[in-house]
């Protein structure tokens, strides 16, 4: 099943959508694009560069939507010349018809958005020579990984919406993914989501987010 969504222009000219049975915009509206660089590639896929000098990065997504996290990170792979082998899971993808809309690649000056849409799920492609992507279709609890990441980007709706995406057994399920020193990202500071990261065994760090968000998270896998 497809998402029901309507596109929407924010605040730095960037798209996002709207979830319509939830209600729910799938970035920040004051920014989308300042949001998931801040939170996701700032915070995120620059540390975990500099942490993991010499592997390729693996990195997982909860909730590929837009493909806009995946679409910095390819264009960031290419730019530091760094291999990123990227997993992204998805339970309700948007239509294609609706990603053909969205204004990514004007705003960014990349050209690899449609392939990241178009490439088939469950099965891996390469996006650009330091970018791969393998799409997986299916509810986050309902995924047994096999893998192991140096870095998470934990984009769910909010507990608003959606509660059972942020308790303490997904962010145990979560943990076990991370790698040694690996992080976990998201734009979500609430207490009780620092406290059900902490439960599962992570360092909780709090950084200052994007445009209107004073915090935001960066969780860390203690070495040993
Ligand atoms: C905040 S949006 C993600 C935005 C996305 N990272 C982007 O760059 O556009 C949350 C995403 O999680 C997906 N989702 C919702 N419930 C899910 C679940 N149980 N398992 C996997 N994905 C889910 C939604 O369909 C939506 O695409």
């Amino acid at each position: 099943m497809n998402a029901d969504v309507r596109l929407l222009i924010t605040a730095d000219g960037s798209h996002t959508a709207i979830n319509q049975t939830l209600d729910k915009t799938y970035h920040s509206i004051h920014g989308a694009y300042q949001e998931s660089q801040r939170v996701y590639i700032e915070l995120g896929l620059l540390e975990a560069f500099n942490r993991f000098a010499d592997h390729p990065l693996y990195v997982f997504e909860m909730g590929f939507g837009t493909g806009l996290n995946a679409l910095l990170t390819a264009q960031q792979a290419l730019i530091h010349q760094r291999p990123v082998v990227y997993t992204a899971i998805e339970a309700y993808p948007m239509a294609l018809d609706d990603t053909k809309q969205l204004n990514y690649d004007n705003f960014l000056g990349t050209d690899f958005l449609a392939s990241l849409h178009q490439s088939p799920w469950n099965s891996p492609v390469s996006i650009n020579p330091y970018f791969s992507l393998l799409k997986i279709h299916s509810q986050l609890q309902n995924w047994s990984p096999s893998d192991a990441f140096h870095l998470v980007y934990y984009d769910a709706f909010a507990p608003t919406a959606q509660p059972e995406l942020w308790e303490p057994e997904i962010f145990a399920k979560l943990a076990h993914l991370l790698l040694p020193n690996g992080l976990l990202t998201t734009y979500c500071s609430k207490s009780y989501v620092q406290r059900n990261l902490r439960l599962a065994g992570l360092i909780v760090e709090k950084h200052p987010g994007p445009p209107h968000k004073r915090d935001i998270l960066r969780a860390v896998r203690p070495a040993s």
